[in-house]
């Protein structure tokens, strides 16, 4: 996905752009580029590959000081990132230009036809005939720039969350969305903003207001917000007060984000369950389950759907949902569900899980699902993103903005959400004994403080990961419930240290995986002292016997594998069921280092963003 900000009001609009920018870079960060236009009326186009500090570099001291401007920081969906493909993009003259997040499916056939016309278009992207169609409808047709751009949008096909500016027009932009978000925000000084996310805009405004799909908004200093359909439909914009603070997406003294988060689990558990979980009663309340409770009392099978670290907080609900709500359970990767032509049955009931809210296989799949009626839960982070408009009812995570590419608090946050549903679910259909009922709502409730004791860990976990930080390969084993944790704890290392990681049942190792080792390889074991614990300790004892270097995450006091293992970090002793919130925290410090230990860009790794709303 890419990262859209935009500023019309009183005050220069360069820095406001470049700090909503570095606000964005997380969503993606190839190439980034601004445009503004100046009080003499000149449009200016400054765009480079790189990130939003290369940008700054090459523009130099010399800043634009228009009052109206708009930036982009990409990722890559059609062509390179190289200056030409950057955003923004202007159409055949200096008129206008625009800057575009999404996917124009039949650019292809718009670029054919444009060229026909005589058009030249400089860039491989999709997004560039938009500057040319909408500019080609304001040349050919009497249109104002608000009609002309739901002209020319009403010829598109795909997703677009698309800002304009128009040196004709030059206290107005225009903003457009369809399937990629675009919040606006509304300042006290009649300034306007416009961005993909609110992170740009709570330092000016916390009024808001999300705009829907097929809606096009104009943003004007002297006439103000106006809002119509693709169809011309007159909207009245509802502003939202935005819930997130300012402090919420600054590092606090942290040097990365995701060490930030990381130690935020405490505070995001807490902020999970608060509201849900009543001691004194001994109860759960989950409104967005209770308000159809119908559809889960007489559901036949429970649909699981997420991608990534998602698809694994899904499969940790598996085992949840087939032990407290004994509903049979299938988790699915969204994009393989979404292209199978699936078998869903009206009494189905679907859970869509998603921290960003707006990841495209996840969203597509949704809509899958309920063209045959089954009922769509969502679990999301992110407010007024488009997956929870999509469902018929959830609950979010309430973890707050997570800005570290790879996730972390929002992964507790969704397990310690689906744990209050599995045990809310099997509490009113009767499943679960009492005791053991107000017991595990007691432990859940008191998670946070484990994790705490997890965290103390910390500079130990440091002193390890430089055991490891050389590796190029990394096998990560677990049982039942730790199975998922296994796969989480891999996805960590791979995708933020380049290190090669995988997480197989430990189980499995004996089918083929255990070829793989060899004196240098770093085998993770999560190891709890659970039901499966005798059966990890065989397989741990089976890897010591063909070299490998052993970590072993285990229950305080544990000494069998501690008696194995080369090192070991131990986690508080709780529930089988609740464990994964404890396990997983030591693999996600352990990545973290590993991956600063090798120079690792930990926020933004290479070729990744926080959310791929591209297919
Ligand atoms: C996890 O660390 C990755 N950043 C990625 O796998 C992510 O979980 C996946 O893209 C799903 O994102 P979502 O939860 O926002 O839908």
């Amino acid at each position: 996905m890419c990262g859209i900000v935009a500023y019309v009001g009183p005050n220069p609009a360069f820095p406001i752009v470049i700090e909503g920018l570095k606000r964005l870079e997380y969503r993606g960060y190839d190439s980034a580029g601004i445009a503004t236009i100046e009080k003499d009326g000149a449009l200016t186009v400054s765009k480079k590959k790189g990130k939003v500090a290369d940008l700054t570099s090459h523009i130099g001291k010399l800043t634009p000081t228009g009052s109206i401007g708009m930036g982009h920081t990409r990722w890559a969906t059609h062509g390179p990132p190289n200056d030409i493909n950057a955003h923004p993009h202007k159409g055949a003259s200096d008129r206008l230009a625009i800057i575009h997040n999404g996917i124009i499916e039949n650019f292809a056939t718009i670029k054919e036809s444009l060229k026909c016309r005589g058009h030249n278009l400089a860039s491989e992207t999709d997004s560039e005939v938009l500057a040319h169609l909408i500019e080609e409808v304001l040349d050919t047709s009497s249109l104002g720039l608000f009609d002309a751009v739901r002209a020319a949008l009403s010829q598109v096909v795909g997703a677009y969350a698309l800002v304009v500016i128009d040196k004709k027009n030059p206290g107005r932009l225009i903003a457009a969305r369809k399937s990629s978000p675009l919040v606006i925000g509304i300042g006290e000084d009649g300034a306007y903003y416009v961005a993909s996310d609110a992170t740009p805009i709570i330092s000016h405004t916390k009024n808001v207001v999300y705009l829907e799909d097929e809606e096009v908004a104009s943003l004007d200093v002297e006439s103000g917000l106006r809002i119509r359909t693709i169809s011309n439909d007159i909207i009245t914009p509802e502003v939202h007060a935005l819930e997130i603070e300012l402090e919420s997406i600054e590092k606090g003294g942290y040097e990365h984000f995701m060490l930030k988060e990381i130690f935020e689990q405490p505070q995001s558990i807490r902020d999970s369950i608060r509201g849900r979980i009543n001691l004194q009663l001994g109860e759960i309340k989950m409104q967005g389950i209770d308000d159809h409770w119908e559809k889960w009392e007489n559901a036949s099978r429970i649909l699981i759907l997420g991608c990534g670290t998602s698809w694994h907080a899904g499969l940790v609900a598996e085992y949840l949902f087939e032990e407290f709500a004994r509903i049979p359970v299938e988790v699915e990767y969204a994009s393989e569900f979404r292209y199978r032509n699936p078998i869903i049955r009206p009494d189905d009931v679907v859970i869509a899980i998603s921290q960003s809210g707006e990841t495209a296989d996840t969203l597509a799949a949704i809509k899958t699902a309920k063209e045959v009626g089954a009922h769509v839960f969502g679990v999301c982070n992110v407010v007024g993103s488009s997956i929870p408009r999509e469902t018929d009812s959830g609950a979010y995570t309430h973890a707050g903005p997570e800005i570290g590419v790879a996730s972390t608090k929002a992964f507790t946050s969704q397990v310690a959400v689906l744990s209050m549903m599995a045990l809310h679910i099997g509490n009113k259909k009767g499943n679960i004994p009492r005791e053991r009922f107000t017991r595990l709502i007691a432990e859940l409730n008191n998670i946070p403080e484990l994790v705490e004791q997890v965290l103390d860990q910390a500079p130990r976990i440091d002193e390890i990961a430089k055991q490891f930080s050389k590796a190029e390969n990394a096998l990560y084993l677990g049982r039942g419930y730790q199975f998922p944790i296994a796969l989480e704890g891999a996805l960590k290392l791979k995708e933020i240290s380049y290190i090669h990681a995988e997480g197989y049942p430990a189980a499995e190792m004996k089918h083929g995986p255990i070829a793989l080792i060899d004196d240098d390889m770093p085998v993770i074991f999560i190891a709890p002292m659970d039901d499966v614990y005798e059966k990890v300790v065989s397989n741990v004892q089976e890897v010591k016997a063909r070299g490998g270097r052993l970590l072993g995450v285990v229950t305080e006091g544990d000494k069998d594998v501690a008696s194995l293992a080369d090192h070991i970090i131990e986690i508080p002793r709780c529930d089988d069921a609740l464990a994964p919130l404890l396990s997983v925290v030591p693999l996600q410090l352990l990545s973290y280092r590993m991956a600063v230990l090798r120079d690792c860009n930990v926020d933004q790794p290479r070729n990744l963003a926080k959310s791929v709303t591209v297919e």
